[in-house]
């Protein structure tokens, strides 16, 4: 069977789309197509994406990975994430509460705030979400 996607890296053709996405989330738009990974459908078509930004901790930071939600349940988050964490050796990031579940899934674990680097993650302070949301800041290296 042919595979459901794959992945390539973002153009700057797709960043309206991928823009959509993340408003659909409540998510600021990205700010250009670099460190962008897609996730594309057989068309070619973006269904997912993830953006990676260097902490100053010199550490890659997830901000963030986003599905389609068409096209969740298939694999499509998972495949982005974990060819990121090949890709750099470790990631880290703020996962909304929503998502930790999907994080803990792939093997990441819960660390302390000062682990992650907040100018490159989603913004939490003074968000009016926060409660609700419940953030909690996560990481994974990748096994030698
Ligand atoms: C979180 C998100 C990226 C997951 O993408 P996805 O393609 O549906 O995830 P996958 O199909 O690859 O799932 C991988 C594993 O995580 C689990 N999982 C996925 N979403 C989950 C969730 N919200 N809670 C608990 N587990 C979850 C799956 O069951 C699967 O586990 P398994 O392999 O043991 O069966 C997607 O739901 C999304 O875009 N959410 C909105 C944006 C968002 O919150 N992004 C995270 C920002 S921190």
């Amino acid at each position: 069977m042919a595979e459901l996607f794959s992945l390539r890296p973002a153009k700057d053709a797709d960043k309206a789309l991928l823009d959509a996405y993340c408003f659909a989330e409540g998510m600021d738009v990205l700010p250009d197509v670099e460190h962008v990974t897609v996730a594309q459908n057989a068309s070619g078509e973006p269904v997912g994406f993830i953006r990676l930004a260097r902490g100053s901790n010199g550490i890659w930071h997830v901000n963030p990975v986003v599905v389609y939600a068409p096209w969740r349940g298939y694999g499509v988050g998972r495949a982005l994430t974990q060819w990121a964490l090949e890709e750099t050796g470790e990631l880290r990031m703020v996962a909304r509460g929503a998502a930790v579940g999907f994080y803990e899934a792939l093997g990441f674990e819960a660390c302390s705030w000062d682990e992650v680097d907040m100018s490159v993650t989603e913004q939490c302070d003074g968000c009016p979400m926060i409660s609700e949301c419940a953030p909690r800041p996560m990481k994974k290296r990748q096994p030698a």
